[in-house]
């Protein structure tokens, strides 16, 4: 589904990512984690054709991903999620249905859907400048989930959540995965992915130290917390 081939990412002389390469398949779960500043969100950038890599190849689904035409039927929360505050959630995730060309009463349909499906049942009407985080949040992952994407690029989607928002996320994100939806995650809460990922690659300064699946990883005897410290400890 995603192949990064040898990518390299400068900022002026400074490499945020360094000769990174892994592959997604279809139906994956698979989560990056690494320290604050590692490149994770660079990384999701570039997925998302939003920057360009410095060196290597990107492809989805075989096309490259500068190309707009490879982010059809992808879902995608960034990291901090920006609602224009004169916008009500409702009105804001009507905008987003006509990008995944949904017009019309099937969009107010789907629009509804997702707005139950994240809790926001009743709260839709209000202007997002009267949100809290943890409310903008939770329409930014009904934008993501909207249309029913194949592929799901998630930037830290619990940020910001209370315990039951983040029960509620783990939720809907395993049922999507149960469906075949392939799900990218940039996550910090490693008991999490424990539980749900498949397969997980640790980046730190840019590059990757170990990429493994979950099973595999656990099989050490070690949790991720531990071999995270150790591995991003060391310089
Ligand atoms: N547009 C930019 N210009 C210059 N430096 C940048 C830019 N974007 C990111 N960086 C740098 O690249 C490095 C990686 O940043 P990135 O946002 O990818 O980290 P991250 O792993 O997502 O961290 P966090 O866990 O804090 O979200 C950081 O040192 C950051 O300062
Ligand atoms: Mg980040």
């Amino acid at each position: 589904m995603i192949v990064l081939d040898n990518i390299t990412k400068k900022f002026g002389d400074f490499k945020a990512v360094d000769q990174v390469s892994y592959q997604v398949n279809k139906g994956d779960f698979f989560s990056l984690l690494g320290p604050n500043g590692a490149g994770k969100t660079t990384i999701i950038r570039m997925l998302m054709g939003f920057i360009q890599p410095t060196s290597g190849n990107i492809t989805i689904k075989g096309i490259s991903a500068a190309e707009t035409r490879a982010r059809k039927k992808i879902g995608y929360i960034a990291e901090q999620h920006m609602i224009p505050p004169y916008l009500s959630g409702f009105e804001y995730l009507f905008r987003h249905a006509s990008l995944v060309g949904l017009s019309g009463r099937d969009a107010r349909i789907e629009v509804e859907r997702v707005v139950e499906v994240v809790s926001m049942s009743g709260k839709e009407k209000q202007k997002s400048s009267g949100y809290s985080k943890g409310m903008k949040q939770r329409i930014g992952f009904a934008a993501a989930i909207l249309g029913n994407p194949e592929l799901l690029i998630l930037d830290e989607p619990v940020s910001g959540l209370d315990p039951i928002g983040i029960r509620d996320v783990r939720n809907i994100i395993c049922d999507l995965k149960s469906r075949g939806v392939t799900i990218v995650l940039n996550s910090h809460l490693l008991s999490e992915v424990e539980k749900t990922c498949d397969t997980a690659a640790i980046i730190h300064k840019g590059r990757i130290v170990i990429k493994d699946s979950i099973a595999s990883i656990m099989a050490h005897g070690e949790s991720l917390e531990d071999l995270f410290i150790k591995l991003t400890q060391e310089t």
